[in-house]
C-alpha cells in the first residue's frame, strides 16, 4: 500500500448511529450464520478521461453513509461490520481527492473493522467460511453473481479438509426493501429540506419566465432550467434527483421531455418537474404554470380538474389506505371532467362507469399517481402487500386485451413517502376541443404518510391558480 501524507475529509449525512442502528435491523434478519455483501456503485465513464458525476449506490449508502467509489460493506449475522474501501495513496488523493482510507474508517463511520479493498478477495473466503448463506442484492450489479462464485469456490475445493460453503444465497434487497420503505425520523427531515430546497427552485423558475416575458425578452426553456439548478446548488444540494423536466406549450405532452431549448412563449403553458437530491434522499415536484403568470380560460378549467382529482387523491392517502386508492380517487374525477368538458363524447365511451372500466381516460392520463419516494426517485419497496401476496386475480386488460395478474396492493403504514401526481395530456384528435389541444398540466406534490393522513412536503411551492398568478406578478 502506498502511503499517504494527506489527512482525511469526511463526515457521514447523518450521525453514524443511525447507519449502526440500521445495520442491527439488518444484521437480526440474516440469521447467526448468515453473511450479507453490498457493493457500492461503479464509477461510469462520460466519455474520455470524463467520468458522470459519481452517485454511491443507494443500498450501501443506507447502511453505510459512506460516499466513496470502490466500496464494500460485509455484514455479519452476527452483527459486525466490516468495510473494504480505497486504501490511501497520496498520489492518486491529488487528483481525485481525499480518501478515507481503512485506518481511519472505524472511527470516522462506526464499523468494526475496515480493509483496503485490495484485499477483499482474500478475505472474503475466509469470512465465507462457516456461513450457512450469503446475502448479497439480486440483479442490481452486474458481474456480483460470478464475484461471488469466485470467491466460494477456494471453499468448495475445502471442504474435505473441513471447510463450510454457504449452501443458500439469498436476495438482500427483499429485506432492505422493507426497511427503506419506512422512512425514519432522520429520512423524513432530509426529505423535508430536500422538498423545501425544490419548492423554492420552482418559484424562481415561474418568476423568472413572467419577469423575462415582461421585459419582452426571448424566454428558452433552459432559462428556466438554469434557475433550478441554481437554486439547488445555492442551498447545498448535490445534484437534481433526475433529469428536470422543463417543458413549455406542446412539450409538456411528452412525459419524459428533457430540459431543452424550446421558446417559452406568452399565452402558453410551462410544465416543470423537477426535484433536487439532497444528501441521498430525492424530492420530486411538477408545477404547471402560465409563462406569463395568467391563466387563460381554457388552461384555468383544465388545471382546476387536475387540481380537483390530485386533492382527491391526497384525501384518500392515509395510513389503513391502499396504495392504489389515491390513483383510484384521482381517475373517478379526472374522468367525470373528461365527459364534463368534451374530452370524451359520452354518446361514444358512455358514462363514468364505462370510462373507468373501459380505460378511455387513458387517451388524456396514462400514468399512474404515484410511485414511492426515497434514496431513489422511483424508490424501492413492494407495490403489493406481503401479508397478502398468495391473493393473485387475473383480468384482461381493456385496451391492450393483455392478460394483467393483480395482488392486493400495499397498504399504507405512517412513514412511507409516495408522489401524488395526476396529470391531463391533450394531443389533437378527431372530437377533441380545439381549445385544449396541446396542453399537458401535472400537479405532483411529496407525501409522507401518517395515521390520519398526509402531511404534503413539497407545498413551500403553491398549486393554487390564484395564489401561483400573484407570486409570478411579484
Ligand atoms: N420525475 C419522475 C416522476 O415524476 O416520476
Ligand atoms: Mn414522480
Ligand atoms: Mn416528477
Amino acid at each position: 500500500m502506498k502511503p499517504s501524507l494527506l489527512p482525511h475529509a469526511f463526515t457521514p449525512f447523518a450521525p453514524t448511529k443511525v447507519y449502526a442502528a440500521r445495520r442491527a435491523t439488518l444484521a437480526a434478519q440474516l440469521g447467526p450464520k448468515g453473511i450479507a455483501v453490498l457493493p457500492t456503485a461503479p464509477e461510469q465513464q462520460r466519455n474520455r478521461d470524463a467520468d458522470f458525476l459519481y452517485r454511491f449506490d443507494s443500498y450501501f449508502q443506507y447502511l453505510s453513509g459512506f460516499t466513496e467509489p470502490k466500496a464494500w460493506l460485509v455484514i455479519t449475522g452476527t452483527g459486525k461490520t466490516i468495510l473494504f474501501c480505497q486504501p490511501k495513496d497520496t498520489e492518486r488523493e491529488i487528483w481525485d481527492g481525499y480518501r478515507l482510507g481503512p485506518d481511519a474508517a472505524p472511527s470516522a463511520l462506526g464499523v468494526d473493522e475496515a480493509y483496503s479493498v485490495t484485499e477483499m478477495d482474500a478475505r472474503m473466503a475466509q469470512l465465507l467460511d462457516g456461513c450457512d448463506a450469503v446475502w448479497y442484492p439480486f440483479a442490481t450489479h452486474k458481474g456480483l453473481d460470478a464475484r461471488i462464485t469466485a470467491w466460494l469456490q477456494p471453499l468448495r475445493d475445502r471442504v474435505r479438509y473441513g471447510a463450510l460453503c454457504p449452501a443458500a444465497q439469498r436476495d438482500v434487497c427483499v429485506p432492505l426493501d422493507e426497511m427503506r420503505l419506512i422512512k425514519d425520523a432522520y429520512e423524513q427531515d432530509t426529505m423535508r429540506r430536500a422538498g423545501a430546497i425544490s419548492a423554492g427552485a420552482h418559484i424562481r423558475a415561474m418568476q423568472l419566465s413572467a419577469r423575462m416575458l415582461r421585459e419582452g425578452k426571448a424566454v428558452r426553456e433552459y432559462h428556466l432550467d438554469a434557475e433550478l439548478l441554481h437554486e439547488f446548488r445555492l442551498h447545498g444540494s448535490q445534484c437534481p434527483a433526475y433529469g428536470s423536466i422543463v417543458a413549455a406549450g406542446a412539450n409538456a405532452c411528452v412525459l419524459h421531455y428533457r430540459a431543452d431549448a424550446g421558446a417559452v412563449r406568452n399565452g402558453e403553458l410551462v410544465l416543470i418537474d423537477a426535484g433536487c437530491e439532497l444528501d441521498g434522499y430525492a424530492s420530486d415536484i411538477t408545477r404547471t404554470f402560465p409563462a406569463n403568470g395568467v391563466f387563460s380560460g381554457p388552461q384555468r378549467s383544465l388545471y382546476e380538474l387536475v387540481l380537483d382529482s390530485q386533492k382527491a387523491a391526497i384525501a384518500a392517502t392515509r395510513a389503513g389506505a391502499r396504495f392504489t386508492d389515491p390513483h383510484d380517487a384521482t381517475v373517478k374525477v379526472l374522468a367525470q371532467g373528461m365527459l364534463d368538458l368534451g374530452l370524451l363524447d359520452k354518446n361514444k365511451v358512455g358514462n363514468l362507469h364505462d370510462v373507468i372500466e373501459k380505460r378511455a381516460y387513458f387517451q388524456f392520463y396514462m400514468h399512474r399517481t404515484g410511485h414511492w419516494l426515497g434514496m431513489d426517485v422511483h424508490d424501492c419497496g413492494a407495490y403489493t402487500e406481503p401479508s397478502e401476496i398468495g391473493k393473485a386475480s387475473t383480468r384482461l386488460d381493456a385496451l391492450t386485451g393483455e392478460k394483467i395478474v393483480s395482488r392486493p396492493a400495499r397498504v399504507l403504514r405512517s412513514g412511507m413517502v409516495l408522489t401524488i401526481e395526476p396529470g391531463i395530456y391533450v394531443r389533437p384528435a378527431p372530437g377533441v376541443p380545439e381549445q385544449f389541444h396541446h396542453i399537458g398540466i401535472r400537479i405532483e406534490d411529496d407525501a409522507i404518510v401518517t395515521d390520519t393522513g398526509c402531511e404534503l412536503i413539497s407545498r413551500g411551492v403553491p398549486v393554487e391558480m390564484d395564489a401561483i398568478e400573484a407570486l409570478m406578478r411579484a
